[in-house]
């Protein structure tokens, strides 16, 4: 059962989600030496990055990964690495080798798809154990680039895979299995057009999305997005 901390605003569930993560990476640097960490994009992250980027936090023994990418042009806005880029990577000493980007650019999405979980087994073993990932919520429930229907969201033999086209772009997504192996999972939904979906996911329906509101995942969320919970 996924647990849920209600915050006043979308600012102090970002402040508490970046708070949480925070602790979550300085302990796996504690325990491991090192801390594998996936974040997603979208908007919501903005400032979960800017609150992030105020705190303690090692990042010379962090690795940065991508939860999911959209394929657009370097330096594009569409880019989730842009965002990132701007508000929390040009605002911490992480080391260039230690952010991994999803390799849009290459010719072929499969291909792209089989480099990134190289790149995701050279630094977390095999399989592809990450300490700790960020996760947002789309409207329809998506998390990730795990869209309701798309085929992406449904692979259980590998831990990226490419999507179709969603919001205008195709993308390259971790997989239900990917996130589910994360030792932390760590949810921020705000605002109240997030409400039902938010809903489902604590209720444990909303498909193969549902796996991942399971044992190990926290949901920092505004009293908006919680307006449908029973608390
Ligand atoms: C993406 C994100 C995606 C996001 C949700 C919510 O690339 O779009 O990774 O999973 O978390 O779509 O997006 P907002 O935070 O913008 O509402």
């Amino acid at each position: 059962m996924i647990r849920v901390e209600v915050a006043g605003d979308a600012s102090a569930a970002a402040a508490a989600a970046a708070d949480h993560l925070a602790e979550v990476v300085n302990g796996a640097v504690t325990t491991r030496g090192t801390c594998a960490l996936a974040v997603s994009g979208g908007t919501t992250p903005v400032r979960l990055f800017e609150e992030l980027a105020k705190l303690d936090v090692p990042w010379s023994a962090v690795h940065v990964f991508q939860v999911d990418e959209r394929l657009a042009p370097d330096g594009h806005p569409d880019r989730n690495v842009t965002v990132l880029r701007d508000h929390l990577l040009s605002h911490v000493a992480l080391p260039a080798t230690n952010l991994h980007p999803m390799p849009v650019g290459m010719p072929s999405l499969d291909a792209a798809a089989a480099r990134y979980q190289r790149v995701l087994e050279e630094v977390c073993g095999s399989p592809a154990g990450l300490d700790a990932v960020h996760l947002g919520l789309g409207r329809d429930g998506h998390t990730a680039s795990l869209f309701p229907g798309d085929p992406a969201t449904d692979v259980t033999d590998a831990d990226v895979a490419p999507t179709g086209e969603h919001e205008g772009r195709q993308r390259l997504t971790l997989t239900v299995p990917a996130l589910q192996r994360a030792r932390a999972r760590v949810w921020l939904v705000t605002g109240d057009d997030k409400a039902p979906a938010l809903e489902a996911l604590v209720r444990g329906d909303g498909g193969p999305v549902a796996r991942l509101g399971g044992e190990g995942a926290v949901a920092f969320v505004d009293s908006a997005a919680a307006s449908g919970l029973d608390r």
